[in-house]
């Protein structure tokens, strides 16, 4: 069998995006599958994390891989701690294809979650892991990169956006 896409990562505009997602309550043979199918498809937009409402989905799960860093799966997760300081960088997401910019975040973070066997593990991430981790835990809650700038820079952002698209 090959390689069969079989979910696709929707865009900003789908309301999922703004959903916040329910907790997965079963960890079963359907929740592997799913976290492979999302797996499948991050890696062929070729990004480094990726949540569940990405997907359509309104669940609580994420996933990253980076490309100096492991495969991830975080379900169910608390951000237990984050550090004061914050750091500026630059963003993308895949569901806001071909738009970046400079937003700041916590520069650190302790965070809780289950792996999809329903193992319980704590985490503490720095740099480019905490930043992706960040992003991805927002998607849980519905909240974009977009909510995380200035009124104004998301504006122009959402009309720059809307004529990539040809929205
Ligand atoms: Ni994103």
């Amino acid at each position: 069998m090959g390689a069969v896409k079989m979910i696709d990562i929707v865009t900003f505009g789908d309301p999922v995006l703004e959903k916040k997602a329910e907790a997965v309550a079963q960890y079963d043979k359907e929740l592997l599958l799913f976290i492979d199918e999302m797996f499948t498809a991050l890696e062929a937009d070729k990004g480094i994390g990726l949540a569940a409402p990405q997907v359509g989905r309104s669940k609580r799960i994420f996933i990253t891989e980076l490309d100096d860093d492991k495969k991830r799966i975080f379900v169910n997760p608390e951000i237990v701690a984050t550090s004061p300081d914050l750091v500026e960088y630059e963003e993308g997401c895949l569901s806001f294809p071909g738009l970046y910019f400079m937003v700041k975040r916590p520069a650190s973070l302790r965070i809780q979650a289950f792996t999809e066997k329903g193992k319980s593990f704590t985490l503490e991430a720095e740099g480019l892991l905490a930043r992706v981790i960040l992003h991805e835990y927002d998607h849980l809650d519905g909240k974009l990169f977009i909510d995380r700038i200035t009124p104004l820079k998301r504006e122009r952002a959402l009309l720059h956006f809307r004529k990539l698209l040809k929205m």
